[in-house]
């Protein structure tokens, strides 16, 4: 994938522990374009990328804009970009990618959960320039920790956004059933943010009724796991036929590269589905938040940056 060395042109703080940058060439010029919903890898100072969703308007070609919260249940990434990058530095990161593209619809319903805003905030700017009906519904923990509340006060869509603080009056706190109402095929739902965040909204809606085809999802970032049973297992390269063991301690990753296989991997969280990998023998035990229930369920493909064996060994088809 196509690398780029960016600056960071600015560096804010969004809201308490979010903090904002905005990127740009360093000869100042045009960026390759993106639409609603993209995302870029970062490269972080300290080694490792992060997915970090675009925020801006996705017609502006001068700038990418990210915001990070500062995470002290993730694995560093989100302190790195708090503490290590600053305003001025260049640093790497890839061309934006979609996995999470609005399609066109009637009428379009955001749901955002904390920082999972912010691709949500890219989509609402879209629709309102294109003048499709839209609602977003924005649920954090208090205004202090409510990113872009102001710049969303100012905009011109205001009145689009219903803000749902979990410090507030007991009558504002979002109600899924009643903003989603009954199934409605004009309608198309997204959803960003934590994975409790996400599941409620999801459980609600196709317990009303809503098919899959119309709830687009994107976590934020992984559940943690409990790892406490983690137990070595082998995996077979069905290309060579030789075998390789998995530590307890280690990813599928992370033991081929030791033993000198590489595997192309990205957010090593199970979220990005850059090192997805066919599995051809073997149980597989998910752990990322990339494939639906149903793509689980077949068992013929699985994220090795963070999935593991339920079975003593794997088949891979590499
Ligand atoms: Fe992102 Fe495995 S590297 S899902």
């Amino acid at each position: 994938m196509t690398q780029l060395t960016v600056k960071v042109v600015r560096k804010t703080r969004e809201a308490q522990d979010i903090a904002g940058f905005e990127l740009a060439r360093p000869d100042g010029g045009a960026l390759p374009g993106f639409s609603a919903g993209s995302h870029i890898d970062v490269h972080l100072p300290g080694g490792g990328t992060r997915q970090y969703s675009l925020c801006n308007d996705s017609a502006e070609t001068h700038r990418y804009r990210i915001a990070v919260l500062r995470d002290p249940n993730t694995r560093g990434g989100s302190a790195s970009m708090h503490d290590a990058v600053r305003e001025g530095d260049t640093i790497q990161i890839s061309e934006p990618r979609n996995h999470f593209p609005l399609v066109h619809a009637a009428r379009t319903l955001l749901f955002a959960g904390g920082i999972g805003v912010t691709p949500l905030l890219c989509m609402a700017q879209r629709l309102a320039k294109i003048g499709s009906d839209f609602t977003l519904h924005y649920s954090t923990r208090s205004p202090e920790r409510t990113a872009f509340r102001d710049e969303i006060l100012a905009s011109g869509f205001s009145d689009r956004v219903v803000f749902h603080f979990d410090d507030g009056a007991a009558d504002q706190i979002l109600n899924v059933p009643a903003v989603v109402g009954t199934p409605d095929p004009g309608t198309h739902l997204y959803v960003c943010g934590p994975a409790g965040y996400i599941n409620h909204v999801l459980q609600v809606a196709q317990g009303m009724g809503w098919p899959s085809a119309q709830i687009h999802l994107e976590y934020f970032s992984a559940t943690p796991q409990d790892t406490a049973g983690d137990r070595a297992f082998d995996v077979k390269l069905a290309s060579s036929g030789k075998t390789y063991r998995v530590e307890a301690n280690e990813t599928v990753v992370q033991a081929l590269a030791r033993q000198g296989v590489e595997i192309l991997y990205s957010c090593e969280q199970g979220v990005c589905g850059t090192c997805i990998t066919r599995v051809l023998e073997g149980e597989c035990d998910h752990r990322d938040m990339y494939f639906t229930d149903e793509e689980k369920a077949k068992n013929d493909q699985f994220t090795p940056c963070c999935s593991r064996a339920k079975s003593s060994l794997l088949v891979l088809d590499l």
